[in-house]
């Protein structure tokens, strides 16, 4: 069965919704896909003084705020889902979440679970849980960036069913883009890291993001690693049933030879 990701990769520019809005546009203007992802935070941009700071360019998640609504109407032009980070607003909380829009408006929503370094200052601990939802016969989880370093938010994805997880990211450490090739190995799934490039300067912080946005399938093989630096899009396409066969040779299947009960601690 054919199934046509794409990620996005970009600089969010902060402060400056508008101008994420435009570039994102731009950007995907005649793209076809059923699945595209863009990185964390893509409204906003990441780095803020305090929650405070952040709170007029985030939004709330029933998609009448104006990064969700462009990209919904751009979900139309795709017609497809998209998968984008953005400054959730609920309230007087704030979360780093990802949410699914079809043309028809959002999907489901995801508040990410663990929280990295200063993202501590600004957001709230999510709390949604591991999403899965289904598009074009095909099941989808969402992860944000730094849940990467958890096996068990990938693991909890794939036993819900995930064929692909979707996991937009600001990765600021060297380490995620391989560690997603065992997450895959050892899951038997797709992911797709959308992560940023650019750099981001506050106060005496400075973040330099690592670009380099890949795309793996459930064998580790990496079907697709981006540049370090460069806007991209990259548009290729799936057997998301390739997922489905947890068979690592004919004595192991990866999900039925679990122990669960091995795994209480003494
Ligand atoms: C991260 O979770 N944005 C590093």
């Amino acid at each position: 069965m054919d199934f046509t990701i794409a990620l996005l990769q970009f600089k969010p520019t902060r402060k400056s919704v508008e101008k994420n809005i435009q570039i994102i546009h731009q950007a995907l203007e005649g793209i076809k896909a059923d699945l595209i992802v863009l990185p964390e935070l893509s409204n906003s941009g990441y780095l803020y003084k305090n929650a405070e700071d952040l709170k007029s360019f985030s939004e709330g998640n029933d998609g009448h705020g104006p990064f969700l609504r462009a990209l919904i109407d751009l979900a139309k032009t795709i017609n497809g889902v998209i998968v984008t980070g953005y400054a959730e607003k609920e309230g007087s909380y704030l979360y780093n979440s990802a949410i699914a829009l079809s043309p028809q408006g959002p999907i489901t929503n995801y508040r990410k679970t663990h929280l990295f370094d200063h993202e501590k200052m600004l957001f709230h601990p999510g709390d949604s849980g591991f999403k899965v939802f289904d598009w074009n016969n095909t099941k989808i989880g969402m992860m944000i960036c730094f849940d990467w370093i958890f096996p068990e938010a990938c693991r909890c994805l794939a036993l819900e069913g995930a064929q692909i997880i979707a996991h937009p990211a600001n990765l600021v450490l060297p380490y995620c883009q391989n560690a997603m090739v065992t997450r895959s190995i050892e899951n038997r799934v797709f992911t797709i890291t959308a992560n940023r490039i650019g750099t981001e300067k506050l106060d005496d912080m400075r973040l330099s993001f690592t670009g380099t946005s890949q795309v793996t399938d459930p064998s580790g093989a990496i079907r697709y690693r981006g540049p370090k630096e460069k806007v991209t899009v990259h548009v290729l396409t799936i057997d998301p049933n390739d997922a489905l066969d947890k068979n690592l040779n004919p004595q192991n299947d990866l999900f039925e030879d679990r122990r669960p009960e091995m795994y209480q601690l003494v």
